[in-house]
């Protein structure tokens, strides 16, 4: 039997700006297996990143709950990776210990780490740019990075939200068969 990953129940959010309410999501019900890959498609402020922001614990929801492994969503957690629309990597620190930083703010890295993150920069076509800076790189390889940096510390979870918005078709069709090998 399939492993239920994700239960979001009737899962609404509600933002209160100085000039009134904004309702972003309204009664959202979505189940997800382990193992699912899935999509949400919609035009632009329907709520995307806001279900995904939701779900990774950095904005709270107004109504409903949502259930992830067995745990009702909160703060931030280790077993999601998530990548942003922006790259947001740190500027002062280069593209390795970016990618590296999900395991260093929890404990000292191992050769084995760097390796791993060595590893996944050479999918993304970043081996090269290691001890470069973010501000060094493109905003597609700056994106790219960001991927390597959810992938890290082997997340249960992989939220994107619009990871290849900053790609190129070519590079994104790349991307997009060697991340399906990663996570295989
Ligand atoms: N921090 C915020 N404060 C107030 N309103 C917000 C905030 N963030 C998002 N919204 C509003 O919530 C709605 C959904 O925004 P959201 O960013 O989730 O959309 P989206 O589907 O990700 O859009 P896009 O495809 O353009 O990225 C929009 O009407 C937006 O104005
Ligand atoms: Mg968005």
């Amino acid at each position: 039997m399939a492993e239920r990953l994700i239960e979001i129940s009737d899962l609404s959010k509600t933002y209160t700006t100085k000039s009134g309410q904004v309702d972003a999501l309204s009664h959202v019900n979505l189940n997800i297996d382990r193992g699912e890959f899935i999509a949400i498609v919609g035009p632009s402020g329907c709520g995307k990143t806001t279900l995904i922001r939701i779900l990774a614990g950095l904005e709270q929801h107004t109504e409903g709950g949502a259930l992830l492994g067995d745990k009702e969503i909160g703060p931030p957690r280790g077993d999601t990776g998530m990548v942003f629309q922006k790259a947001t990597l740190l500027p002062w620190l280069n593209i390795l210990d970016n990618v590296m930083l999900p395991l260093s703010l929890k404990k000292k890295i191992t050769a084995q780490d760097r390796e791993r993150a060595q590893s996944l920069l050479r999918m993304v076509g970043l081996d090269e740019f290691a001890r470069k800076r973010p501000n060094e790189l493109s905003g597609g390889m700056q994106q790219r990075a960001a991927i390597c940096r959810a992938l890290v510390h082997n997340p249960k979870v992989l939220l994107m939200d619009e990871p290849f918005g900053a790609l190129d078709a070519m590079t994104r069709d790349l991307l997009n068969g060697n991340a399906m090998l990663f996570s295989a």
